[in-house]
C-alpha cells in the first residue's frame, strides 16, 4: 500500500494488520519516553487545508514518536493566500525532501487528487463529506478494547449522516469486522440513497437506542449544510439528542457512547452524559495517536525496524 485515502484501501485484512501493530505502539506510548526510531530520517508533513485540533495533532505527535522529521503547512497563511495552486504547493513542498504528506480539504477528492501529484506517501486526514480512514481506524481500536471484537455487535451512527466522512469510513470499517450498522436520523440527514452503503437506516432513535451495542453520535456539521435541514436545534435534540434518560437506556444495555469530536454538548448530547464513565470520546482520541503510527509505520516503515528496537530509543 502506497497511500491510505480510503477503508478500501485496506479491506478487513489491512484493518486487522493497523489494528494488530497499533498494540505495539500502545506500548511504546507508555513509556517514560514514548519514542522509537523505526522512521528515523523520514519527513512527515501535515497539509491541512481545513481546520484541525485531533487528526494533525495526533498525526504530528506520531510522526514525532517514531523518529521522523515533522513539518506543518497551514493554508491560511501559505502563498495559496498569493495565488499560488495546490499542484504547485505540492511540488514546492516535495521538492524539500518528504516522505508522507497528511492532507485534510474541505473537498471530497483533493488527497486523492493530491496522491497522483505526489511521490509521497498520501494520507487522507478528511475529505469533504468523503471518507476519514484514520478516524474509523481508531474508532475500531476502540471498540476493541472496550467490547472485545466487533463481531456481531450492533452499532448505531446517529445523526449528520448526509455530511459525515466519519460516518462513511466507520460503515466501510465496523462492517468489515462484522458488526451491523443502523444509520439512525431524519429523512433530512441521510443520503438521498443508501446504495453502497452496507446499513439500514431508522428515523426512530428511541427505538434504536436500546438495542445497541455501541451509540455512535455525530455532530451537526452546520459549516457544511447549504439548507435547513432540521426545524430547530431544539426540536432535533428532542428526538435525536442522547439525552439523560436515553444515555440511562443505554448505560442499561452495557453499551458505549462515542462521538469523533468536536462534540456540541447540548445539541448532539446532554453536556452532563459527555462525562458518564461509558463515554469513550476521550479513548477515541488517545487511541488516535497509535493508530496513526501504525499507519505511517505500514507506509514508510519496515518491519525490521521495529524489531530491531525491542528496548526503545531512549536518546530524545
Ligand atoms: N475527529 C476529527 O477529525 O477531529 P478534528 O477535526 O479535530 O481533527
Amino acid at each position: 500500500m502506497s497511500h491510505l485515502l480510503s477503508v478500501d484501501d485496506l479491506g478487513r485484512d489491512g484493518i486487522d494488520e493497523v489494528l494488530q501493530l497499533t498494540e505495539s505502539f500502545v506500548e511504546v506510548s507508555s513509556r517514560a519516553i514514548p519514542r522509537v526510531s523505526a522512521l528515523r530520517g523520514k519527513t512527515v508533513v501535515s497539509l491541512f487545508f481545513e481546520d484541525s485540533t485531533r487528526t494533525r495533532l495526533s498525526f504530528e505527535a506520531a510522526a514525532k514518536r517514531l523518529g521522523a522529521d515533522t513539518m506543518t503547512f497551514s493554508a491560511g497563511s501559505s502563498s495559496l493566500k498569493k495565488g499560488e495552486s495546490i499542484r504547485d504547493t505540492i511540488q514546492t513542498i516535495e521538492a524539500m525532501g518528504v516522505d508522507a504528506l497528511v492532507v485534510r480539504h474541505a473537498s471530497a477528492g483533493v488527497p486523492a487528487q493530491v496522491a497522483r501529484w505526489a511521490s509521497s506517501s498520501v494520507i487522507n486526514a478528511g475529505d469533504g463529506w468523503h471518507e476519514h480512514p484514520t478516524q474509523a481506524l481508531l474508532d475500531c481500536y476502540t471498540i476493541r478494547q472496550r467490547l472485545g471484537s466487533l463481531e456481531g455487535r450492533r452499532i448505531a451512527i446517529v445523526g449528520d449522516v448526509k455530511h459525515s466522512r466519519v460516518a462513511r469510513s466507520d460503515v466501510k470499517a465496523f462492517t468489515a469486522l462484522g458488526a451491523s450498522v443502523t444509520l439512525v436520523a431524519p429523512p433530512t440527514l441521510l443520503p438521498p440513497s443508501l446504495a453502497g452503503w452496507s446499513a439500514t437506516a431508522s428515523h426512530d432513535l428511541d427505538e434504536v437506542v436500546g438495542k445497541s451495542d455501541v451509540v455512535y453520535l455525530l455532530r451537526m456539521q452546520r459549516e457544511r449544510m447549504t439548507e435547513a435541514l432540521v426545524p430547530s436545534l431544539r426540536e432535533y435534540t428532542a428526538a435525536y439528542g442522547l439525552t439523560p434518560a436515553r444515555a440511562d437506556r443505554v448505560e442499561a444495555a452495557g453499551a458505549i457512547v462515542m462521538h469523533p469530536g468536536p462534540m456540541n454538548r447540548g445539541v448532539e448530547i446532554a453536556a452532563d452524559v459527555a462525562d458518564r464513565p461509558n463515554v469513550v470520546v476521550v479513548d477515541q482520541v488517545r487511541n488516535g495517536v497509535p493508530v496513526r503510527m501504525a499507519v505511517l509505520f505500514l507506509l514508510l516503515g519496515s518491519r525490521r525496524d521495529l524489531v530491531e528496537e525491542p528496548g526503545g530509543d531512549d536518546r530524545g
